[in-house]
């Protein structure tokens, strides 16, 4: 190609690229309102940003992809553990992480600074990313292994689905709360059930919340399935 031709090339090529960025951008920044729910930012989100500024939980995390690659990308953690899953992680990382190879500190939040907290993660959660980065789902944890090739029973589809994000069966799931490989030697179906309403009517002394807003049906078919967990057997 000749030099002059290599230069339009050059030119326009730029040239036309520059114009669909600038317009992409244009065209993002428009939507940006709509994207991120901005009506439901309250003084309590903004709250809850300035506790994230000051412990600066970026040092580890990185939310909407922004900060430090050590621990969990934060964007999305509000659907995956809930509000309880939060306050448990902060408030007491010694006791959950406990088994972990990375460990989480204690920052020594008050409870107003972990409900604003919450708050500005529920938001966080809600902004329109286009999936990005990636992130676990809700249950996505459980399913690679649980559901590799298998049709799953009742109890241990809502057991993923409710459950597995803290809880683990054969390696697979979360580290919130004890693995349940072996429950069925500590608890039959009704005892679980009822840990899973009350906790404390159980084990007084329990760290987990009550679980809300899954139906008794699905709790009870959990507690079923979760009893026939014994000595590392595999009860699908
Ligand atoms: C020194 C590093 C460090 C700092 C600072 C830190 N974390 Fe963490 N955090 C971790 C690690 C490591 C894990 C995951 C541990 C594991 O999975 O074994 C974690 C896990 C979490 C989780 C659970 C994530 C999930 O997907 O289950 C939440 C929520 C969380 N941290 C919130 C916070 C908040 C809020 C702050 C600031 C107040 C903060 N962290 C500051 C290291 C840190
Ligand atoms: C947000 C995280 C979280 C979720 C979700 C969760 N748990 Fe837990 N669970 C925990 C933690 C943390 C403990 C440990 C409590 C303690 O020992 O203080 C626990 C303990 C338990 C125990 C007692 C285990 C033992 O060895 O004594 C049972 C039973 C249990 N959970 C059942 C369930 C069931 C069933 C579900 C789903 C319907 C569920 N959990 C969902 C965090 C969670």
């Amino acid at each position: 190609m000749a030099n002059k031709g290599a230069f339009y090339l050059f030119l326009i090529g730029t040239l036309s690229s520059l114009v669909l960025f600038l317009g992409l951008t244009w065209d993002t920044h428009r939507q940006v309102d709509a994207l991120t729910n901005a009506e439901k930012l309250d003084d309590q989100v903004v709250a809850g940003k300035r506790v994230w500024e000051k412990k600066n939980c970026n040092n580890c995390h990185t939310i909407l992809g922004f900060g430090v690659y050590y621990a969990p990308d934060l964007t999305r953690v509000y659907q995956r553990i809930g509000e309880n899953g939060i306050r448990l992680v902060v408030m007491e990382p010694e006791r959950v992480y406990a088994d972990s190879f990375r460990k989480m500190p204690n920052l020594g939040l008050t409870e107003q600074e972990v409900a604003d907290l919450t708050a500005f993660l529920e938001w966080t959660g809600n902004i329109d990313n286009n999936e990005w980065p990636p992130q676990d789902r809700p249950g996505k944890r459980a399913e690679r292994r649980l559901s590799a090739g298998f049709t799953l029973s009742a109890g241990a589809a809502a057991f993923q689905t409710n459950c597995m994000n803290c809880h683990a069966i054969g390696g697979a799931g979360g580290s919130i709360g004890p693995a349940f490989d072996n429950l069925g030697d500590k608890y039959r179906a009704e005892e679980i059930f009822r840990y899973s309403r009350d906790p404390r009517s159980i084990d007084p002394d329990s760290l987990m919340m009550p679980v809300t807003g899954v139906a008794e049906e699905d709790l009870r078919a959990i507690g079923g399935f979760l009893a026939g967990q014994k000595g590392g057997g595999n009860g699908n």
